[in-house]
């Protein structure tokens, strides 16, 4: 079926203000989490509520929480999520980190015990419309989901690494990117419509390549690769090391998990060029070097060269016109997920225009 925005925004208000949430993590969470859908990137978007319900009600999520900064020099800031919402305590960590890099020119920022933070590229493009650099190492602390470069056990999460940088004139370049061949949430959602897909993304319980998404979401669990082989495994491990360690929130080392909740500690970098001496030469050779990229041919087979974050925003351009898809099992996951905390399925489908 396919949604409206805002009427998609109003049915997760309601079930996120039913779970206990204050009006204003209520919008930051519905908005958050439509616009991931509005970018196309459905597994970051409204199929995540379900779990964020049932680690609610598990106690693995709080409602209404705000960072506590164990550090706060200014330049260095030690955040500790304290299992709230990552949408409302994404929102104020990066708030202080952009005061702070305005402020000394850079802040380094940590980020431990935070729930899910949603797409990362969310928290960059902050930092980035106050023409500020923004890099991001993130970790999963959830289920081990991928597996090391010759490797066959799943390890690790899909830690994604995020980078986002001011362009004179255009929209930002944004990097933003699990450091798995495909993120999880992608495997639950061509799991739910019962695609196939790509090869090289996946190997099942016994090591074997696999294009059935299943061995990504239901035992026998297989595990999904890293991209660029031995490359984004360092990555990934880059993130556990500097998201996980260096933040004091922990890296995954367990057996499998049994609980819903997604926990993600964050390493941010946050630069302001104008304090850097640099921005002519930063807003001129970045203008240039785009240019010049542009001017090369397009290889068979594709319309044009693009730079991250543009495949994102002619996404969100076509959905904000006609509308977001939503997929049946992920609708109804929401109506159960919404019964859980006592909103009557006919009024979600109200909210929802259906
Ligand atoms: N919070 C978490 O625990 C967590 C974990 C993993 C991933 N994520 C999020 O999942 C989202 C999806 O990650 P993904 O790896 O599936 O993204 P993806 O593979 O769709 O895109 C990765 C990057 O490549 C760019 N890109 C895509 N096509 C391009 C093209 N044709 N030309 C140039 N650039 C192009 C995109 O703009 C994006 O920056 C991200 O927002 C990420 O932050 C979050």
């Amino acid at each position: 079926m396919i949604v409206a925005k805002e009427a998609l925004t109003r049915a997760i208000e309601a079930v996120v203000a039913a779970g206990g949430s204050e009006p204003r993590e209520v919008k930051l969470v519905a908005e958050n989490l439509v616009m991931a859908n509005l970018l196309g990137h459905d597994s970051h978007g409204v199929g995540m509520i379900p779990r964020y319900i049932d680690a609610l009600l598990e106690g693995g999520l709080a409602a209404n929480q705000h960072p506590k900064a164990n550090v706060d020099t200014g330049a260095l800031l030690a955040l500790d999520g304290c299992k709230g919402y990552g949408q409302s305590i994404g929102h104020e960590a990066m708030q202080m980190a952009i005061e702070r890099a305005k402020r000394h020119g850079a802040c380094v920022m940590t980020v431990a015990n935070s729930h899910h933070l949603g797409r990362i590229g969310h928290w960059a493009e902050m930092a980035v419309a106050e023409g500020l650099v923004s890099i991001h190492f993130v970790n999963v602390i959830s289920h081990a989901r991928v597996a090391p470069y010759a490797g066959m056990d799943a390890r690790f999460g899909t830690n994604p690494v995020c980078i986002g940088i001011p362009l004179p004139g255009e929209a930002p370049f944004l990097l933003d990117m699990a450091t798995s061949a495909v993120a999880q949430g992608k495997m639950r959602v061509a799991h739910n419509k019962r695609e196939k897909v790509k090869p090289g993304l996946l190997i099942d319980d016994k090591g074997n390549a696999t294009d059935d998404p299943r061995y990504a979401v239901v035992p026998p669990l297989g595990a999904i690769l890293a991209f660029g082989g031995h490359k984004g495994y360092g990555l990934a491990l880059a993130c556990e090391l500097l998201g996980g360690a260096l933040s004091g929130g922990g890296t995954w080392h367990y057996e499998e998990s049994t609980k819903q909740r997604v926990l993600n500690g964050m390493l941010a970098v946050v630069i302001d060029p104008a304090k850097l001496g640099t921005v002519d030469a930063f807003k001129s050779e970045s203008r240039q070097f785009v240019d010049w990229l542009r001017k090369g041919r397009v290889a068979p087979g594709h319309d044009k060269v693009r730079l991250a974050g543009e495949p994102e925003r002619e996404m969100r351009a076509k959905r904000e016109k006609e509308g977001v898809p939503v997929d049946d099992t992920t609708w109804q996951e929401i109506l159960a997920a919404g019964a859980k905390v006592k909103v009557p399925r006919q009024a979600l489908e109200k909210l929802a225009g259906l």
